[in-house]
């Protein structure tokens, strides 16, 4: 197998393929969440800008496909990782139920599930429920000696003792506020609208990278999407393997990657 290279292809037959058994020490994985389908906009926005709701064909199931394709894709995720891997997989209720039900039955131990509260979300266009603004990770892990770099992760707890040193994690939760990538994060086309709907914040990916996985450690995300996390694995020293199915997400990736210096094969 080789890594630090984006493979082309369906997750589960490139993993199936070319993933060496036992092999990774993370994977992220940030798959179809089957929501779309529904494709009500909020263009005029006054306050935040236009909000273009998901709605793509590779995020639209049937449902029994979508059970058998999250069975798949985490079975396939449980062999190649390491004996003291972790696999976070994103979230929202959309799919929660049946992400934590399959990987349960594999033997997964599941650790924790960070909420991330998404402090610019899209506003309440129905009226008709509460605002959505939470998306979920949920951390499993494989064995019993799983990565955990506590004093990594208070780095994180903006609050600090009288003494200035990092602080107890009693105000740095599994509840984690940051805001939709916007700004120079998001990669845009020139019509400035987002080349990606799904782009996850680097900060997500620095945190959950440098808690679960050490220097030269390979990290692998099979919905490589825009690349945010072999972006992140590369600038924190990690080796990276991304898989993606769609041409145009993987021309976007290799830009991203390349522009920072990174190779990619
Ligand atoms: C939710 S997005 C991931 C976004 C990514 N986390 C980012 O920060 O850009 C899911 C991605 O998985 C890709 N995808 C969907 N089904 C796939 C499959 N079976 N195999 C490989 N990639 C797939 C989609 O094209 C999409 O880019």
């Amino acid at each position: 197998m080789e890594i630090n290279k984006i493979y082309k292809g369906d997750c589960i037959d490139v993993i199936n393929k070319e993933i060496d058994k036992d092999s990774v020490n993370l994977i992220f994985a940030d798959p179809p969440y089957n929501l779309s389908g529904n494709s009500l906009n909020l263009k005029n926005n006054k306050t935040g800008g236009a909000f273009y709701k998901v709605n793509e064909d590779w995020d639209t199931y049937d449902y029994d496909d979508y059970v058998v394709f999250t069975q798949n894709w985490i079975g396939a995720c449980h062999k190649i990782l390491k004996d003291n891997g972790s696999l976070y997989i994103s979230c929202t209720q959309h799919n929660i139920g049946e992400v934590l039900f399959v990987a349960k039955k594999l033997g997964f131990k599941l650790n924790n599930i960070l909420t991330w509260y998404k402090v610019n979300a899209m506003p309440n266009i129905t009226k008709r429920t509460y605002t959505h603004s939470t998306e979920f990770v949920c951390w499993f892990v494989k064995g019993k000696n799983w990565v955990f770099n506590y004093d990594v992760v208070k780095k994180f707890n903006p609050n600090k003792t009288k003494a200035g040193k990092d602080k107890q994690m009693r105000d740095f939760l599994d509840f984690i506020k940051l805001p939709i990538v916007q700004g120079k994060e998001r990669l845009r086309g020139e019509n400035g609208r987002a080349l990606h709907p799904t782009q996850k914040p680097e900060k997500l990916l620095e945190l959950i990278v440098k808690a679960s996985s050490n220097e030269n450690d390979i990290v692998l995300d099979p919905f490589f999407g825009t690349g945010t996390t072999g972006f992140i694995a590369k600038m924190f020293n990690r080796n990276w393997i991304g898989i993606e199915n769609n041409s145009e997400y993987i021309k976007l990736a290799k830009q991203r990657l390349t522009e920072k210096n990174i190779e990619y094969v």
